[in-house]
């Protein structure tokens, strides 16, 4: 696992102290709003679970799991969804929580459903942003780190289904992915 791991972008120290800043201006915001919270899985998992506890008000949650990339090392642009919410959007504050934003066709297709859905609003947060992997362009309205245009793993984020254990956010080894 760690010896297929180049350098570690964020350990858990930085992403517990920026998870508790997201949390308070992600409070602030929805302050006496109706929020649900959407994590979208698999990768948004870990992430999700440890961004709700700091987020200090009633909140429901719910997920969608949907994937792109399958095995692949990159997007195949195809955005599945493979489950649903399972309750109404109509007239809710939605909060999607994503782990990475690629090349936005994920988030793009998603917030295009959602809309149709007739909700309050919908704001995107996520924890990584890798700019430099942009096809479509998203606004993302909640952002923990940028990260350069290497292979991102951990806390959440897979390789072939690989390393989303790791508690740190870290750049995989490209002798692992290219071959
Ligand atoms: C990854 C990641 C994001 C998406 C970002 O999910 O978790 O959801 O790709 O890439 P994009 O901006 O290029 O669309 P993936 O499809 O690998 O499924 P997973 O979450 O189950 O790993
Ligand atoms: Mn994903
Ligand atoms: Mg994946």
């Amino acid at each position: 696992m760690k010896r297929d791991i180049e350098k570690i972008l964020f350990s858990e120290e930085q992403l517990e102290a920026r998870l508790n800043e997201l949390g308070q201006q992600i409070t602030k915001d929805y302050q006496g709003k109706e929020l649900l919270v959407i994590g979208i899985l698999k990768g948004s998992n870990i992430f999700t679970s440890d961004l709700v506890r700091k987020i200090n008000l009633p909140l429901n949650m719910d997920f969608m799991v949907v994937s792109s990339y399958g095995n692949a090392a990159s997007s195949s642009g195809v955005v599945r969804i493979l489950k649903d919410l399972e309750q109404s959007a109509e007239g809710k504050h939605l909060l999607i929580v994503e782990d990475i934003v690629d090349s936005g066709l994920t988030l793009n297709y998603l917030k295009d459903v959602l809309q149709s859905r007739k909700p309050a609003s919908v704001k995107i947060c996520t924890l990584l942003d890798k700019p430099a992997g942009r096809k479509q362009s998203i606004q993302i309205d909640y952002c923990g780190f940028e990260v350069p245009d290497e292979f991102i793993v951990g806390y959440g984020i897979d390789y072939a289904e690989k390393y989303r254990n790791l508690p740190f956010v870290g750049v995989l080894k490209r002798e692992v992915y290219s071959h």
